[in-house]
C-alpha cells in the first residue's frame, strides 16, 4: 500500500482529492496544510484515521518537509494562497507559499528521490479574447497576469527545471476553473450562492463578460489521479471539461435555481487586470491517459452545490463575515 502526501488537502480541491484517494484506491494520506484562513479540517471530517492523517505545518517549512518527504512514495502539492483578489491587495504570501513553499518541496523531492506531482492553474497562460477560436494548450507560452498567476507561473517553471536539471520525477497539471461543495466563500460560486442565501444580491465585477471554463472539483481529481498513476515523468497536462460560461450566465443560473429573477444582481467594481477569457485543450490528457469527465452536466453540478451549501451553513458560515468585510473595503 502506498503513502502519499498531499499539501493543501484541507483546502477546496486538496480536501476533494483526499476523498477521493480514500474512495477509490489503497493509499494512505498524510495531508500537510497550514490551515490558513482558506484551510479547514472540517472539509475532511468523517475520513477514516486509519487512511488519512493531518499534519498542520507550512510547506516553505524546509525541516518539516524534507522528514515527510522522506516517509512518503508520492507528493502531490496543492497547497498555495489561491485568491487573485487577495493577491492583488496583499502579494507577500503568495510568494511565500507559491514559490518558496513549491521550492522546498521539490528540494526534498530531488533528495529523497520521490515522485512529485505539481498543481497548477490555467491562468499562468494569461487570457483569450472571446472570439478566439484557439484554446490553451500545454504549448501555449506562459503570460500570466496577477501576482497569483505569475507565482503559479513560476513555480510550474521551478518544477519544470528541477526535472531537467536534477532528474526530479515530476508531472504537472494546469486546471480550469473549479466548483463543487467546500469551496470557500471568497470564491465566485459560492460567494453568489451564500450572498443569495443571506438576501444579499449577487455581485458581478464589470459588466461579466468574462469567461471561465468550469470542471467540477471531482472530475479534477480523477484526472490528478490518471496523471499520477499513467502519466509520463516531465510532461504537463491540462485539465479541462469544456465547460466555458460567461460570469452573467452563471450568475443567472444560480438565481433562476434558488427561485430568484435571473436580473436579480449588481455589477461591482471590476478586478484590476481581470483576465477576460479562459478555455482548455484537454485533448493531451484525454487522447494519452483515456480521462473523460464525468460531471459535465453544469446545471446539474450547480444545483448539487448550492443544495450543498444551503445544508452546510455551520461549514461557511465562520468565513462569511470577515470575508464580505474584506471585500466592503474593495469596493466589490
Ligand atoms: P484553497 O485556497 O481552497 O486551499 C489551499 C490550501 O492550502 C488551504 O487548505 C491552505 O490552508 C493551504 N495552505 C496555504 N498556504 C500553505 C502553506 N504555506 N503551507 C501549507 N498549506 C498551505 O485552494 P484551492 O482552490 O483548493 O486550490 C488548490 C490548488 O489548486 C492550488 O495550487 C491552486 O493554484 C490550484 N488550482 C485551483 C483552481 C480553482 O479553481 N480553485 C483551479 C486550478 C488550479
Ligand atoms: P474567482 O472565483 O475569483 O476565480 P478566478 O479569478 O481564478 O477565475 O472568479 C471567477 C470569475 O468571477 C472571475 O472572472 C471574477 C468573477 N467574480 C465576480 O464577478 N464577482 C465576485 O464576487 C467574484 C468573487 C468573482
Amino acid at each position: 500500500m502506498g503513502k502519499i502526501l498531499v499539501t493543501g488537502g484541507a483546502g477546496f480541491i486538496g480536501s476533494n482529492f483526499v476523498r477521493f484517494l480514500v474512495e477509490s484506491t489503497d493509499y494512505c494520506v498524510t495531508v500537510l496544510d497550514k490551515l490558513t484562513y482558506a484551510g479547514n479540517e472540517e472539509s475532511l471530517g468523517g475520513l477514516p484515521s486509519n487512511r488519512v492523517e493531518l499534519i498542520r505545518g507550512d510547506v516553505a517549512d524546509g525541516l518539516l518537509v524534507d522528514e515527510l518527504v522522506r516517509l512518503h512514495d508520492v507528493v502531490v502539492h496543492y497547497a498555495a494562497e489561491s485568491h487573485n483578489d487577495n493577491s492583488l491587495f496583499d502579494p507577500r504570501p503568495f510568494l511565500d507559499t507559491n514559490v518558496i513553499g513549491t521550492y522546498t518541496l521539490i528540494e526534498a523531492c530531488r533528495k529523497h528521490d520521490k515522485r512529485f506531482h505539481h498543481i497548477s492553474t490555467d491562468e499562468v497562460y494569461g487570457d483569450l479574447e472571446l472570439d478566439d477560436p484557439n484554446r490553451f494548450t500545454e504549448t501555449t507560452p506562459y503570460n500570466p497576469s496577477s501576482p497569483y498567476s505569475s507565482t503559479k507561473a513560476a513555480s510550474d517553471l521551478l518544477v519544470r527545471a528541477w526535472v531537467r536539471s536534477f532528474g526530479l520525477r515530476a508531472t504537472i497539471s494546469n486546471c480550469s476553473n473549479n466548483y463543487g461543495p467546500y469551496q470557500h466563500v471568497e470564491k465566485f460560486i459560492p460567494r453568489q450562492i451564500t450572498n443569495i442565501l443571506d438576501g444579499v444580491r449577487p455581485k458581478l465585477y464589470g459588466k461579466g463578460d468574462n469567461v471561465r471554463d468550469w470542471i467540477h472539483a471531482n472530475d479534477h481529481s480523477s484526472a490528478v489521479l490518471a496523471i499520477i498513476e499513467q502519466g509520463r515523468i516531465g510532461e504537463t497536462y491540462l485539465i479541462g471539461a469544456d465547460g466555458e460560461k460567461n460570469n452573467r450566465a452563471v450568475v443567472e443560473l444560480i438565481l433562476e435555481h434558488m427561485g430568484h429573477a435571473h436580473d436579480a444582481y449588481d455589477h461591482v467594481v471590476d478586478r484590476p487586470g481581470h483576465d477576460l477569457r479562459y478555455a482548455i485543450d484537454s485533448s493531451k490528457l484525454r487522447v494519452d491517459l483515456g480521462w473523460t469527465p464525468t460531471y459535465s452536466n453544469f446545471e446539474a453540478g450547480i444545483k448539487n452545490t448550492i443544495d450543498w451549501y444551503r445544508e452546510n451553513e455551520a461549514w461557511w458560515r465562520p468565513q462569511k463575515a470577515e470575508t464580505e468585510a474584506k471585500y466592503k473595503t474593495q469596493g466589490q
